[in-house]
């Protein structure tokens, strides 16, 4: 009995430090958003995050922590020419510091998308309701 409890301790305990460690960001979330710009990530991410290819709302896995960040923009030179879909620029370190890419991570995590819900757009409203009672 001792033990179980023990053990999920130990479960808890770990599920708490595995959130923490995902959540964390050390980067400057403020100077993360200009370098976001000055990289020229909205160009095909969207100034908020949804775009050519959304990565808002945390959905992205590459952004489950800061190395995995790292190792994504930094391999990516190598791995285009074997993936001819995946389109997007290969970031070395001579060309975006860890640290600014670090910034630009703290950014990300922050970005939210909130689409506007169908009942405070009257028009499109009114044209579902329009459509229900025919
Ligand atoms: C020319 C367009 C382009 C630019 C500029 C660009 N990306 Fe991307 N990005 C993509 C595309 C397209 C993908 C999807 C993978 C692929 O096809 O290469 C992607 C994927 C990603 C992903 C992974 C998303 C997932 O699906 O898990 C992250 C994170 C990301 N980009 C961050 C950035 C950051 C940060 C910058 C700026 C430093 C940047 N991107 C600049 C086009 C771009």
């Amino acid at each position: 009995m001792t033990m179980k409890k023990t053990t999920l301790f130990t479960a808890v305990i770990a599920l708490v430090v595995t959130s923490v460690a995902i959540a964390q960001a050390t980067g400057d979330a403020e100077r993360g958003k200009q370098a976001y710009y000055d990289y020229a990530c909205y160009g095909c991410h969207g100034y908020g995050g949804i775009g050519r290819h959304d990565i808002a709302n945390q959905s992205s896995g590459v952004m489950v922590n800061e190395q995995v960040f790292l190792l994504y923009l930094r391999a990516r030179g190598d791995q285009n020419p074997a993936f001819s879909t995946q389109t997007m620029p290969h970031y070395p370190a001579s060309s975006l510091s860890d640290k600014d890419a670090l910034d630009i991570y703290a950014y990300i995590m922050t970005l939210v998308d909130y689409p506007p819900q169908v009942e405070d757009i009257p028009a499109l409203q009114g044209i579902l309701d329009d459509a229900k009672s025919e």
